[in-house]
This record gives structure tokens, C-alpha cells and sequence, in this order.
């Protein structure tokens, strides 16, 4: 398989703690399926981590290794994915900065993450300018590797559209093929002055503001024109779209189905909820959190029934059981023909089973460490080649060859 550029995928994932079941559920099990179709560059997202916990890095430094361990027994296959550390590619902030010279400072204070993680995060200064920037970070990370498609949850999908307008913003300004321009301005002119100005200005809408209602009316216009030749006409297309060379493509969201795994109280499963099960935790830990998370509180005796619909456990046959154990589960509950600890049992297996592949793999590179530095020392290399290529090519578009 020799895989276009547009094929690629790329993913990070910030090293701030262990990973548990939710980010096996939710994102580790979709990058294994991704790995099976695409390209793959998976990273470990430690600048990014750094704009919110530039006070306590150490949580990075002790989170880098054991993430990617996790990723490991999860069966991310470094056979088939690149796998690096994003400070281990310094081109990244390279382009960072080079796009940040062209972002406007209204494009990052409308991304919804900015103001909502503020506001999460009360306790944190987050009115810096690394967290302002982080999301054209992202965007940096994504071009850097020109990748396709973008794995991501609902609440970075608005990153994915801002990168999408600053490749776009890039390659406007520094695509063009020489004469290009004056071609496509000499067919406007043949517009007539009124047509003309009025593509100016839809032009100028959709490339700056990623208007594409405004794009479609300025297209409305082009074929309407009855006294411009085809070519013209084509011309004016592409320099309506950006026209010239496409530097840094623009990347597609490709969504992630939010994950359904519920966290031992029944919210979603998350560290700064303490409700979670471990990706790599040992089975009498397992056991244990299992046995003793919270039912139906209307079940206080054994004979007392209960409704699934009030039980945390529940949500966790929904992931867990068949329809078999479902309806034996839920029979159970309602006619208090069982106890909670025999309607838990099930799901305690089914934990540990689906465990016991992810302890085998992770095994092998606890006892080796040199064995996961070897990896990440080979996806890095072979992540800062592809970036190096890009830069290059940056550098040269922007006109900064000095030779
Ligand atoms: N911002 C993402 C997060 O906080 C992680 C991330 C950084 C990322 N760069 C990326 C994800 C590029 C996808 C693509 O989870
Ligand atoms: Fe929950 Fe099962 Fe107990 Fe019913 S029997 S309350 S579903 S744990």
C-alpha cells in the first residue's frame, strides 16, 4: 500500500495521567480500527498538556511512558502506526508560529473550547497566550503531517474547522503560481465593474471568514456570465477557491461516536470524577470497584426490587452484556430474584476478560523500557522526516530561503 497524503491520519492525546476503560472505549479502540485502514501518526501531545499545566509539568514528564504503554496494550501496532512525542518534532512549533503570523486573534477567541476550559478550570490562569493559541497549535500538528482526516470527539471538531481555515488562509497567500493572479484579475475586470467588484467581495468573504454561503453565490455568479470565455471562467473558479498550489491541505474531521462507557457512579467515566477503572488495573482492584460501586438505592434488602433504569451497573451491561445477560439482569433486578453481587458478576468477567490481552501486551514493555524507547525513537524519526519536508516547503512558499 503506498498511501496518499490524504490518507493520513493523525491523533494526539495529552499525557496527564493514567488512561482508564473510557479512553480505551472511546478513543484507543477507534485508533486500533484506523490503523487497520489508514496511515497513522499517533502522538503524545505534551506542549499541549503544557497549556494548562505549565505549573505542575512533572504530571507530564511521569504521564509520557505510561501513556504510551497504554496505547501499546491497547494494540496500537508499531508495525503499522507512527508513534512519537510532538517536542520530539520541533517543526511543529516552527509552523506554529509561522501561522500564527496570518491567524486572526478573533478566529481562536471564538473557538468554544477557549472560553468553556477557562471557565472549567477556574482555579487555573488561563488567559495566556499559549492557551489562547493552543487549538492553531493543533492546527500545526494536523498541516505539519498534510494528514487527511482527523480522529477526533465532538468538542475538538470546532479545532478541526479552524485548521481547516487557516490552511486555507496559507495557501491563499502563499500558493500562488506566478501570473495567476493577473490573469484572474484581468477576467474579472471583463465582468463588467459591478459583477467584478461583487466577486471580490464573496471572494474575500469565504477565503477570510470561510463563508460558504458566500462561495456559493460567487459561484451563482461565474456561471451566469455570459460574455466571459471558459477559460475565463475557470480561471476565475479557482481563484475564487484559492486557486495556485495547495502547500497545506485542508484536513477533515472524522468524528468520534462519543463513548458510552460509564464511570463507577454512572456520569461518564473521567479522572476528575474518581470513577474510573484503570486500562491497565490489576483484577483484584477491578473486582473490588466493581463489587462495591453503587445500585438502585431503593434495593437496600436483597428482597427489594430495583429498576435498572436507576442503576449505574446498568449502563455498564449496556456496554458489557448480550442480550441474553441484559434481559436475565434486568428480570432479575425487577423481581429481586437476585442480589446486586450476582447481577455484577458478569460484567466483573467480562472487565477482566477484555483486560487480560491488554496486561499480556503491556507486559512485555513494562519488563523492557528500552523496547518503547526504541519505538517512539523510530516514530519520531520517521515523523520529523515528513515534517522536515513540509517546512521545507513552507519556508520556500513564504519566501524564507535566503541563500
Ligand atoms: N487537543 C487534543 C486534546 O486535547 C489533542 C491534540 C493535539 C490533537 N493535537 C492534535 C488531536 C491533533 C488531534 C489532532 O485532546
Ligand atoms: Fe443494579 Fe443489577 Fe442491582 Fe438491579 S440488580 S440494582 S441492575 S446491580
Amino acid at each position: 500500500m503506498s498511501p496518499t497524503p490524504n490518507q493520513r491520519v493523525l491523533s494526539g492525546m495529552r499525557p496527564t495521567g493514567r488512561l482508564h476503560l473510557g479512553h480505551y472505549h472511546g478513543v484507543l479502540k477507534n485508533w486500533i480500527d484506523l490503523q487497520n485502514q489508514y496511515e497513522c501518526f499517533f502522538f503524545v501531545a505534551d506542549w499541549h498538556a503544557l497549556t494548562t499545566a505549565y505549573d505542575e509539568t512533572s504530571i507530564i514528564a511521569d504521564s509520557v511512558w505510561d501513556m504510551v504503554i497504554d496505547w501499546l496494550a491497547a494494540g496500537v501496532n508499531p508495525g503499522q502506526a507512527t508513534m512519537f512525542i510532538q517536542s520530539r518534532v520541533p517543526e511543529h512549533a516552527e509552523l506554529h508560529l509561522l501561522l500564527s503570523m496570518h491567524t486572526p486573534l478573533g478566529w481562536l477567541e471564538r473557538v468554544p473550547s477557549y472560553k468553556d476550559q477557562q471557565e472549567k478550570l477556574k482555579e487555573k490562569d488561563l488567559a495566556t497566550y499559549g492557551f489562547l493559541g493552543y487549538p492553531l497549535l493543533q492546527s500545526a500538528d494536523i498541516l505539519i503531517y498534510r494528514a487527511g482526516k482527523v480522529p477526533v470527539g465532538e468538542d475538538q471538531v470546532a479545532h478541526v474547522e479552524l485548521t481547516r481555515e487557516v490552511a486555507r488562509r496559507f495557501n491563499h497567500l502563499y500558493g500562488r503560481e506566478a501570473g495567476f493572479e493577473e490573469k484572474a484579475k484581468a477576467a474579472a475586470k471583463k465582468m463588467g465593474k459591478k459583477s467584478a467588484r461583487l466577486y471580490f467581495d464573496l471572494r474575500k468573504q469565504f477565503q477570510e471568514k470561510g463563508d460558504t454561503e458566500a462561495l456559493e453565490k460567487a459561484r451563482a455568479l461565474l456561471t451566469a456570465q455570459q460574455n466571459i470565455s471558459l477559460g475565463d471562467q475557470e480561471r476565475l473558479s479557482g481563484y475564487l477557491e484559492g486557486g495556485g498550489k495547495v502547500i497545506l491541505p485542508e484536513p477533515e474531521a472524522l468524528l468520534t461516536p462519543q463513548s458510552k462507557m460509564p464511570g463507577l457512579d454512572g456520569q461518564k467515566m473521567s479522572k476528575s470524577y474518581g470513577n474510573m477503572i484503570g486500562l491497565r488495573e490489576n483484577p483484584e482492584s477491578v473486582t473490588k470497584k466493581l463489587r462495591t460501586m453503587p445500585t438502585d438505592p431503593a434495593r437496600v434488602k436483597l428482597t427489594d426490587p430495583g429498576d435498572p433504569a436507576k442503576c449505574p451497573v446498568w449502563q455498564l451491561h449496556e456496554v458489557y452484556s448480550n442480550e441474553e445477560v441484559k434481559k436475565w439482569a434486568s428480570e432479575g433486578c425487577r423481581t429481586a430474584a437476585m442480589g446486586c453481587l450476582d447481577c455484577k458478576q458478569p460484567l466483573i468477567d467480562a472487565v477482566i476478560k477484555e483486560q487480560a490481552p491488554l496486561h499480556e501486551r503491556a507486559g512485555e514493555y513494562e519488563s523492557d523500557p528500552d523496547l518503547v524507547r526504541n519505538i517512539i525513537d523510530e516514530g519520531c524519526e520517521k515523523a520529523r522526516d515528513v515534517a522536515r519536508d513540509t517546512m521545507e516547503e513552507v519556508r520556500q512558499s513564504m519566501g524564507l530561503i535566503y541563500k
